[in-house]
């Protein structure tokens, strides 16, 4: 017997009223093993929606969701175990600078990561441009792995958080996944199930993200931060700039290119920047610093002294890649042609419109429009140009790495989301407010 019916929940949300942990945790599980059908549980979602949800109700719910499958047991691994999650952006290239540049340092990193979908890129497809590099590891294959090297990086478990997954599919098709209560709970899950012990959150904001405002993304940092304090995992979040795309590779080999290059140091300056300010707050949350400046000296030694690099040959190695792609990246995979982008007049570079330009990259093959597609590993866009630079007509924005020459759709969308403008403009703000709690 039930101690609640659905409707008495939903009807309590919908009125306003904070719910209990059993009401919640009774709504999660019936919901997972499809006691609860579809259409209370869009009700529900939608109450939630317009009524919101207290910081202890998020973390009921986050929990509920962890409790609902698998959770990763890294207690086999000595020391903190310290992950990072970036609400996603175009270029974002840092979780494959992040996991060698922090492991050098001395803080284990197990790191579950995800596939691309839409403008955004995933981490595992960019290691996939390294060709042989696999991405299934058993658990203790996973363990052993950090143990002997300190880092590596994995696919999601089959079944990881399946309550977030069935929710998930249901806010898409009902209009509630813009809810900073579910979004903040839904990334939570994932992240406690993975079992790390602390957690940097990059929550990204501006056009290629999705909190397109400075004040949302500060709202769902601040509901992260405070679920993962409610659950006794040490959270911080980094407010950072995705009004433009991150660095200027976007694109999944072009991507690693990158990465390579930032590991040596001769990486643009603004995904450099957010590397060492999330990656400082990673060294401190792992305590092998008292200070993000202490931190922040220990990653430029590791890129100066080349250790950083190193170790993320021996993390393509141990996964099946060939290593040699460190020193030697025309190793990776290259698309046939090199197009440049003109820009139609002169001035400065005002906006560049992330997203669109993620939708330039996918529409090259970069990305996914929808989960089953395919993706060319070498293909995307390499951006010449960045808010704030001057420009003369003709002169490229951007250049097309592409397999055919048919590329008119992609360079027409860069030409129309780069905007150019006669008065000088600032280049945005790159980090924002730091959440600690
Ligand atoms: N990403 C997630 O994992 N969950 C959400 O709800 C939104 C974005
Ligand atoms: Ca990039």
């Amino acid at each position: 017997m039930n101690l609640f019916r659905m409707v008495d929940v939903i009807e309590k949300k919908r009125n306003g009223e904070v719910l209990t942990k059993e009401e919640i945790t009774f709504f999660v599980n019936g919901y997972t093993e499809g006691s609860i059908p579809d259409y209370q549980a869009s009700a529900f979602l939608m109450a939630i929606y317009f009524k919101g949800m207290t910081a202890e109700e998020q973390g009921y719910l986050t929990m509920a969701m962890v409790e609902s499958g698998d959770q990763i047991d890294l207690s086999a691994i000595e020391g903190i175990k310290v992950d990072k999650h970036s609400t996603g952006g175009v270029g974002d290239t840092t979780t494959l600078i992040l996991v060698p540049l922090v492991a050098a340092c001395g803080v284990p990193v197990a790191k579950m990561s995800g596939r691309g979908l839409g403008h955004t890129g995933g981490t595992l497809d960019k290691l996939e441009a390294i060709e042989g590099f696999h991405i299934e590891l058993t658990e203790e294959q996973f363990v052993k792995q950090v143990n002997d090297l300190k880092l590596a990086v994995i696919g999601q478990s089959g079944n990881l958080t399946p309550a977030d997954k069935k929710l998930y599919s249901l806010r898409d098709v009902t209009a509630t996944v813009d809810s900073i209560p579910l979004i903040a709970s839904s990334i939570m899950s994932k992240k406690i199930a993975a079992g790390a012990d602390a957690i940097v959150l990059d929550v990204k904001t501006g056009d290629g993200a999705f909190m397109k405002t400075e004040e949302d993304a500060r709202a769902l940092a601040h509901s992260m931060v405070a679920i993962g304090k409610q659950v006794g995992r040490n959270t911080m979040a980094v407010i950072s700039d995705m009004s433009q795309p991150l660095g200027f590779a976007i694109g999944n080999s072009l991507e690693v290119i990158e990465a390579v290059e930032t590991l040596k140091g001769n990486g643009p300056e603004d995904l450099t920047e957010l590397c060492l300010v999330l990656g400082s707050k990673m060294i401190v949350a792992g305590e092998k610093a008292s200070s993000v400046e202490e931190a922040r000296d220990m990653l430029k030694a590791v890129i100066a002294d080349g250790s950083a690099l190193e170790l993320f040959g021996k993390l393509i190695e141990a996964q099946g890649g060939n290593g040699a792609i460190i020193h030697d990246t025309s190793l990776l995979p290259t698309a046939r042609y090199q197009i440049e982008v003109p820009a139609l007049s002169s001035g400065y570079v005002t906006k560049m419109e992330a997203d669109d330009i993620g939708v330039a990259a996918m529409l090259l093959g970069a990305g996914r429009a929808t989960k089953d597609d395919e993706i060319d590993l070498a293909v995307g866009i390499v951006l010449t140009k960045k808010i704030g630079d001057t420009v003369l007509e003709g002169e490229p924005l951007a250049i097309i790495h592409s397999n055919t020459e048919n590329v008119e759709q992609s360079m027409t969308l860069i030409q129309k989301h780069i905007s150019i403008g006669k008065e000088a403009v600032e280049s945005p703000r790159l980090i924002g407010d730091m959440i600690t709690g």
